[in-house]
């Protein structure tokens, strides 16, 4: 295959980029929920990943509002990783909404108003609508245009299943109906009452002796059966934030396409919240609960975490799944330490999920997973020679290598990534833990760098000078709570 060939087909198979997660379809569990050791591009991480599938069980069941889950662990063990797989194993229906928590900060409103749309995104409504519809085959089909050729048509039609038939007069706007869709003789059509909308469902099979060439898009139905008029039932799924946006006044449906909705009334929302009760009441309506999750948590501050205990006990709350790789530390906004930077009062709210770090034989498995994803061929050797740097350094950085690699193997024009490739890079882009170690060999060089002060600092406390009240205070800035 030539390159050319090769670029097409790729063109044509894979639209979607490739992410950081990209190649995650799901969490890999069997029937009684217990984790494969690789499926689904999810590696190890066993425990975490049968948790995860419990949790998605709750959220299908959609019975319990409002439970918080913490996944908590080390940097790249996979927290993120997780969370993307729980989104895929719900699957499209189940409303799942992902963000980081500093986004709240970041928006042209307040953080509770962030964090209440982030929620509301999270619940669908599954509404339903009984439409009245008349299906038939049209048998015969009369529209009279005045000779002018201006001013009203009047038509008529016959429609017939294999049961009755039945002569309908056509209105000036159905006729228009009629004649873009190029309704003829034979047709098998659907009238929706409400609408007037035609549409074409094919051609009749009893009709298809009668035509000698039919395109090769033709579909033959069968004449339908039973009554002409029938009663169908649609389903629109919307989620709460949506009917809320729309029924704002202030800013009207459009603002859903620019998300620019502001602050949204909380009358609107209890105004909303009762008439979807009373929909779910009168079976018009099923709520369906989602999923929000919130990832890099601890950058939330203290009125977010204390917004989220009040809004987690409302019956309208989703599932929130929340991330964090901080350890004992201090809560935004404030100087209190707490584990994972969260007030105690939330974390006792919550289940904790713990992801652990992995072995080098899953990092080697995740590392070939990776491979494949990018389309690069690494022979084994490389493979272990990654697997090695990953375990040295960071998996992160070993996945950084990957595509790195590959590029230098093609510059060569090898078909495969060897260990050479893999030297080439490793020594051409440093990892974090080299970067610091360089920095320390050469801070001097470097503009504004701390750690002499800190130094001059210890030595002051070593000899008992500036020992003052200062001193008490944590070494780091404190983060401001304010966006
Ligand atoms: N069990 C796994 N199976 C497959 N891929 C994984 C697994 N765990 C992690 N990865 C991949 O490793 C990379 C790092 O993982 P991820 O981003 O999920 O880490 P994290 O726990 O969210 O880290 P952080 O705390 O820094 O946000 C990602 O590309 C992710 O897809
Ligand atoms: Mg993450």
């Amino acid at each position: 295959m030539t390159d050319a060939e090769k670029l097409e087909v790729r063109d044509i198979t894979r639209i979607e980029r490739i992410g950081a997660h990209s190649h995650i379809r799901g969490l890999g569990l069997d029937d009684v929920l217990e984790a494969r050791a690789v499926s689904q591009g999810m590696v190890g991480q066993k425990e975490a990943r049968r948790a995860a599938g419990i949790v998605v069980q709750m959220v299908r069941e959609g019975k319990i509002a409002g439970r918080c889950i913490l996944l908590a662990g080390e940097p790249s063990t996979g927290k993120t990783a997780i969370a993307v797989a729980m989104a895929q194993a719900l699957g499209n229906e189940t409303p799942f909404t992902s963000m980081s928590a500093s986004e709240i900060f970041s928006l042209e409103m307040s953080k509770t108003e962030a964090l209440s749309q982030a929620m509301r995104k999270s619940i669908g409504v599954r509404i339903k609508e009984e439409t009245e519809i008349i299906e038939g085959e049209v048998v015969e089909i009369q529209i009279d245009r005045p000779a002018t050729g201006t001013g009203q048509k009047i038509g008529k039609v016959t429609l017939k299943t294999t049961e009755m038939e039945t002569n309908y007069d056509l209105g000036n706007k159905i006729i228009e109906c009629f004649m873009k869709e190029k309704i003829q003789a034979g047709d098998v059509i659907t009238i929706d009452k409400a609408s007037g909308k035609v549409s074409k469902l094919g051609r009749s099979f009893t009709r298809a002796r009668d035509y000698d060439a039919t395109g090769a898009q033709t579909r033959f139905v069968q004449c339908p059966e039973g009554e002409l008029q029938k009663r169908k039932e649609v389903v629109h799924t919307v989620t709460l934030h949506e009917i809320d946006v729309i029924n704002s006044r202030t800013h009207g449906f459009l603002a859903l396409f620019s998300g620019d909705t502001g602050e949204i009334k909380q009358e609107i929302r209890d105004q909303i919240n009762g008439k979807v009760m009373e929909w779910r009441e009168e079976g018009k309506a099923e709520i369906n609960p989602g999923v929000l999750f919130i990832d890099e948590v601890h950058m939330l501050d203290m009125e977010c975490f204390s917004f989220l205990n009040r809004a987690m006990e409302s019956d309208m709350a989703p599932v929130v799944i929340m991330a964090t790789n901080r350890g004992h530390t201090r809560i935004r906004g404030t100087n209190y330490r707490s584990p994972h930077g969260m007030p105690l009062d939330l974390l006792d709210r919550m289940i904790i999920i713990r992801t652990v770090p992995y072995s080098e034989k899953e990092v080697r498995e995740i590392l070939k997973i990776r491979c494949e994803e990018e389309d690069c061929v690494m022979n084994n050797d490389a493979l272990t020679v990654l697997t090695r740097i990953a375990c040295d350094t960071s998996l992160r950085y070993a996945i950084q290598l990957i595509t790195t690699a590959n590029l230098v193997s093609r510059r060569r024009k090898s078909t495969e990534v060897t260990v050479e490739d893999v030297k080439k890079c490793y020594a051409l882009f440093i990892d974090e833990v080299r970067s610091s170690k360089i920095l320390m060999e050469l801070q001097d060089e470097y503009m504004f760098n701390e750690i002499e002060s800190d130094k001059a600092k210890d030595k002051d406390s070593i000899k008992g000078k500036g020992k003052d009240k200062d001193e008490e205070k944590p070494a780091e800035p404190m983060e401001c709570g304010d966006n």
